[in-house]
């Protein structure tokens, strides 16, 4: 409904748009750089326990942007525009924007609810303005389809809030948590921009969001938001994976090149060992692991084939696993096909649960193989994954492949046209705990969920 004048009301349409746009932009970039200093100060995931305090910092500090933003337009350009006006612009903004944007139901209810709450309160607004009566009726009529977001938006927190505790060390969880409560306050705040702009001052709002803004990142930065807990009502694990491990290597004329046993450490989160080191010395930074490329998986008994997720790793040196019954792998035939390729059949007897890694080097490529419908399945990083599990008693496990051999080989790359590696997971019984795996679980932290087991990994070039 433009007073006056189409034009004055289409410019002020395109300011109120641009400004709207500029303070969500900012008020994210400035969201992501506090949440890069929370990472650098080693306080990732201080939200994972005590999950209000992420509300408390970035909540808190996107809000206080972008009533900071909206106030300095309000003050610096609209000066001498009829204020309430404005409160329509920005109304019409937000059913612009909220097009198409979620399942069509939230803008409706976005647009009908205040809508509704407008009409039946127009003659008020009439006679009296923004008075206080407004103002209250106009946030009761919100109420609803508010109740409604904050369910919504819980159910997001519900959600990523504990998988930031198993996403691997490569995400950084402070990042997605402050791009969401940005999202989440952008969202909420669409209605209450108009209210800016009816307020006389907002000098107490944002000293109210800056006092608590500060209280909250003195208690982060201190420590006194640890990330996990042990409680039985709310458990907040720090989940962490040690495989006990004997690996060896091949070369390509099946002699040993090297052979080396330790704990294999995965952190299942951001924080990876940081606090666990504190408990157990022996766990620190001087035993991270680098990844082999020229050795399937970086070398080491994958459990899952989530190497990208998880680049972070330990070794720790412990004497070698002596399970009952070790794994028996053996080339059972290696013969040319009349197509060009070489065709490879393997036998395999071992425990229940085992991997198998295949890394055609360079210039060579599997062409089919036993598994699946016969096309091979490349993992991200282009390497070969399966997994293999049986019951009791079931025969050795016979598989083959067929690989293109390279036609200039890669001399700089390993030797052969293939690398294979069988990992063996030892998950129950005697074979899967050893004195050195039973010593450093007991070291343990309450709040920690180690997750235990004996393997071996077994490499041959071909
Ligand atoms: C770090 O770990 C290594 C190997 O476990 C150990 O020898 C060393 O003493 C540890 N460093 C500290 C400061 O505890």
């Amino acid at each position: 409904m433009p007073g006056n004048g189409g034009g004055r009301y289409v410019r002020e349409l395109a300011f109120a748009t641009g400004v709207a746009v500029l303070s969500w932009v900012v008020t994210l970039l400035s969201v992501l750089i506090l949440a890069l200093l929370v990472s650098l100060l080693g306080r990732s995931m201080f939200w994972y326990n005590h999950f209000y305090a992420s509300i408390c910092l970035y909540g808190a500090a996107a809000t206080g942007k972008m009533v900071l933003i909206h106030t300095l337009a309000k003050n610096l350009y609209y000066g001498g525009v009829r204020l309430v006006e404005l409160g329509d612009l920005y109304l019409t903004l937000v059913w612009l924007t909220q097009q198409g944007l979620c399942s069509a139901y939230v803008p409706m209810l976005m647009v009908a609810f205040p809508l509704a709450t407008r009409l039946l309160l127009a003659r008020e607004f009439k006679n009296r303005g923004a008075s206080l009566k407004y103002s209250v009726l106009y946030l009761l009529g919100l109420g609803l389809p508010y109740v409604h977001f904050m369910f919504l938006i819980w159910v997001v927190f519900e959600i990523f809030t504990p998988i930031m505790g198993r996403s691997g060390t490569e995400i950084p969880p402070e990042v997605v948590m402050a791009t969401l409560v940005t999202l989440a306050t952008i969202f909420l705040s669409s209605f209450f921009l108009h209210f800016i702009y009816l307020a006389r001052s907002t000098k107490w709002i944002l000293a109210g969001l800056a006092s608590v803004f500060v209280v909250t990142f003195l208690m982060m930065s201190c420590g006194f938001l640890f990330p996990y807990s042990a409680s039985p009502e709310s458990p907040r694990p720090k989940r962490v994976f040690l495989q006990h491990t004997t690996r060896t290597f091949h070369n390509l004329q099946g002699q040993v090149e090297s052979r080396d046993s330790g704990l294999w450490i995965n952190s299942f989160d951001y924080t990876g060992i940081q606090h666990i080191t504190p408990h157990i010395p022996d766990i620190n930074d001087s035993i991270r692991t680098s990844c082999r490329e020229d050795r399937p998986f970086c070398g080491y008994p994958w459990f899952l084939p989530v190497k990208f997720l998880s680049k972070k790793n330990w070794y720790l040196p412990a004497p070698e696993v002596s399970p009952s019954s070790p794994v028996e792998f053996s080339l059972l035939s290696r013969e040319e096909t009349s197509w060009g390729t070489v065709k490879m059949t393997f036998s395999v007897k071992g425990p229940s649960h085992m991997s198998l890694y295949l890394m055609p080097h360079r210039g060579a490529g599997l062409s089919t193989w036993s598994f699946g419908d016969g096309t091979p399945q490349f993992d991200l990083s282009g390497e070969y994954f399966v997994f293999y599990s049986r019951g009791l008693d079931a025969p050795s496990w016979t598989f083959w492949f067929e690989i293109q051999p390279p036609r200039d080989p890669d001399p700089s790359g390993p030797e052969g046209m293939i690398s294979v590696a069988i990992s063996t997971h030892y998950f129950f019984g005697q074979d899967s705990r050893t004195a050195q795996l039973e010593e450093v679980l007991r070291r343990f932290p309450s709040w920690a969920f180690p997750s235990s087991w004996v393997s071996t990994y077994d490499m041959y070039r071909y």
